[in-house]
C-alpha cells in the first residue's frame, strides 16, 4: 500500500542494473516512516485494546529487522491461526477458479498452505533461491517512493501482523494475509520479479509526477492485475488474490477488463477505497516487463 511522497532522485543510477547481491543492499535504517503507532479509526481493531497491543508487539518484531538484518519469526497464537485458516480456505476456492496458474503453482512451491500462517523467514529463503528476491519485515506503511525503491534491490517490504477477527474478509492496511497470499507467490516468477525491480529502478530516479505514474502502474498490475492465459483471463494482482470481494467483483459484469496499455494505465486515476470499475489484462509477464523497461529508460537518470 502506498502514500504520497516527495524525495530527491538519484541522478547517477543505471536502470539496466538487475543483479543485486546482499552486499549491494542499502541500510534499512535509512528508511523513512510514517507514524505507525495509531490505527486509523475505520480499522476494525481500532478500539480493541488487546488487538492493538498484540499488533504493536508484532510490529515491534518487524521493526527489529532494521537493526539486526534478521527476520524474527512470529509465534502466532491460536486466534491468529484461526483467522488465517478461515480466510485462506475461502480464498483458495476462488483461486481455483480465477487465479493465474503460475500463482497457484507458486503458492505450492513456497509451501504456503491453508493450515498455518507462513513465516517471512521461510518464504524469504525460498524466494532467494528461486529468483533472488527478498522479503524485509516492516511495521507499517512507508511512502510510495521508499516502498517502490526497495523493489530496485529485489526486496519487498512485508508486514507480519494479521487483521482483526471481527472482519476476517477485510483489512484497511496490508497484513500477513495480503502479503503471503496476495504478493509473495508472484515474486517466484522471474519476469514478474524483474518487472517489479524495474518499477523500483524507476522510483529511484523518478520526478514526483513520474512517481504518481509508477504508483498507478503498480496499482493496476501488482495489486489489481489480470493476465491472459490460454484464451482466458486470470488474476495475478495481490489486491484481487487476497480479497473475496475484489476477486469476485473483478470477474463480474460490473468491471470493464481492458487490454493493458501502459500510457493509459499510468494516467488512470483510481480510488483506493472503491471497488475497481476498470482493470487491465496483460498479455504476459514477459511483455509487461519489456514495456516497463522501455518506459523507465525514458526517465532522466
Ligand atoms: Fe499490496
Amino acid at each position: 500500500m502506498l502514500t504520497e511522497t516527495t524525495s530527491p532522485s538519484e541522478p547517477a543510477f543505471s536502470v539496466e542494473n538487475i543483479h543485486v547481491s546482499d552486499a549491494d543492499l542499502p541500510a534499512f535504517t535509512d528508511m523513512p516512516f510514517e507514524d505507525i503507532e495509531e490505527l486509523h479509526l475505520d480499522h476494525p481493531g481500532a478500539s480493541d485494546h488487546e488487538y492493538r497491543t498484540r499488533r504493536d508487539y508484532i510490529a515491534s518484531l518487524s521493526k527489529k529487522f532494521r537493526e539486526t538484518g534478521v527476520i524474527t519469526d512470529v509465534d502466532y497464537n491460536e486466534d491468529e491461526q484461526g483467522i488465517w485458516k478461515h480466510v485462506a480456505a475461502k480464498l483458495e476456492e476462488l483461486h481455483q477458479k480465477h487465479a493465474s496458474p503460475f500463482y497457484l503453482q507458486a503458492k505450492r512451491d513456497l509451501g504456503i498452505s491453508n493450515d498455518r500462517i507462513p513465516q517471512l523467514s521461510e518464504m524469504n529463503r525460498k524466494l532467494k533461491e528461486l529468483t533472488n528476491f527478498r522479503l524485509a519485515p516492516i511495521e507499517g506503511l512507508v511512502d510510495t517512493r521508499a516502498f517502490l525503491s526497495w523493489l530496485s534491490w529485489r526486496t519487498m517490504l512485508s508486514t507480519q501482523y494479521i487483521r482483526h477477527h471481527s472482519r476476517p474478509e477485510y483489512t484497511p492496511e496490508p497484513d500477513i494475509v495480503h502479503e503471503a497470499i496476495g504478493h509473495i507467490p508472484m515474486f517466484t516468477n522471474t519476469n514478474f520479479a524483474d518487472y517489479s525491480q524495474f518499477i523500483g529502478h524507476g522510483a529511484r530516479i523518478a520526478t514526483d509526477e513520474q512517481i504518481e505514474e509508477l504508483g498507478r502502474l503498480y496499482w493496476f498490475t501488482v495489486e489489481f492485475g489480470l493476465v491472459q492465459h490460454e484464451g482466458d483471463v486470470k488474476a495475478y494482482g495481490a489486491g484481487l488474490l487476497s480479497s473475496f470481494g475484489e476477486l469476485e467483483h473483478a470477474f463480474s459484469d460490473k468491471v470493464e477488463r481492458r487490454p493493458f496499455d501502459l500510457e493509459q494505465v499510468i494516467t488512470h486515476d483510481f480510488t483506493y477505497s472503491d471497488m475497481q470499475p476498470v482493470l487491465y489484462v496483460i498479455p504476459s509477464y514477459a511483455e509487461l516487463k519489456e514495456v516497463t523497461r522501455e518506459y523507465i529508460s525514458r526517465f532522466k537518470g
